[in-house]
């Protein structure tokens, strides 16, 4: 019978499962003690600096390099002295003064940071980012790209670690929901995920706040901050789940969107 071999081929291609192991960071500090060897790192800053970098790329960004302080970016801008190269960052949200672009996704126009380098401080997003060193594949994750950051993981077939960007060291509600966004899309794709505590309360708290996620970026205490000194369009532009299939990766101190 023409069925039976089709049949028998088909369930021995849908039993084969991908078993995951799935970790949440809550913090940069939290994710320098995890053992990052083999993993696949996805560093979420949803508001706002992840968002930004994808918004950059979108808009034909070359790419950037992070660093943890201010000094440090204008030193490393002044050792290549190259115009193709920018300053871009915030401390209390607020562009910083002799900076090019701050870091407001409305900032990276494509007039502005086409073929454009950046070098970046921000006072989570890029710090988390340099916490993350040591994995084996580093992505940069926000709902903007969060299909396109499953897909890849997907496809890494590594075990992954989430590493929300947070507040100071501290604990923040967007990005543990972006990463419980993540978790969801992953086990909804017919991954077998072995999820920590921290993974599977992120996934948790994704769906209860899922109907609405601009609500909840407005809600949160960072969300409410950016409203309050006049930047709730970046709130809104932050909340545009799958506006982007792009997945940038951290390789090398540089994001690019080089595979
Ligand atoms: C950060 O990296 O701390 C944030 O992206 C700050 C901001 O929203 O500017």
């Amino acid at each position: 019978m023409v069925f039976e071999p089709l049949f028998s081929a088909f369930y021995a291609r849908s039993v084969v499962k991908i078993l995951m192991k799935m970790d949440l960071a809550f913090t940069p500090l939290e994710l320098e003690r995890k053992d990052l060897s083999g993993k696949a790192v996805v560093v979420i800053d949803s508001l706002r600096a992840t968002s930004t970098m994808i918004t950059a790329f979108e808009n034909g960004c070359a790419g950037f390099i992070p660093v943890a302080t201010i000094e440090e970016a204008r030193n490393l801008a002044a050792t290549l002295q190259d115009p193709n190269v920018l300053l871009g960052g915030e401390r209390g949200a607020r562009p910083l003064q002799g900076f090019h672009v701050g870091n407001s996704p409305r900032d990276y126009r494509v007039e502005r940071v086409q073929g454009k380098i950046v070098i970046m401080t921000t006072t989570n997003g890029t710090r988390a980012l340099v916490a993350s060193r040591g994995a084996e594949e580093i992505f940069i994750g926000a709902f903007l790209n969060l299909t396109a950051i499953c897909r890849r993981l997907k496809g890494s077939n590594r075990d992954v670690i989430i590493a929300c960007s947070g507040e100071k060291n501290l604990f923040c509600l967007e990005d543990f929901v972006c990463g419980g966004a993540m978790v969801s899309c992953l086990e909804g794709s017919g991954v077998d995920l072995v999820m920590t505590d921290a993974a599977r309360a992120a996934k948790i708290l994704y769906e209860h706040f899922s109907p609405d996620i601009c609500e909840m970026l407005e809600g949160s205490e960072w969300g409410q901050y950016l409203h309050s000194i006049g930047l709730g369009e970046d709130v809104r532009i932050c909340s545009q789940i799958d506006s982007s299939g792009l997945v940038p990766i951290y390789r090398d101190g540089k994001v690019s969107l080089e595979r």
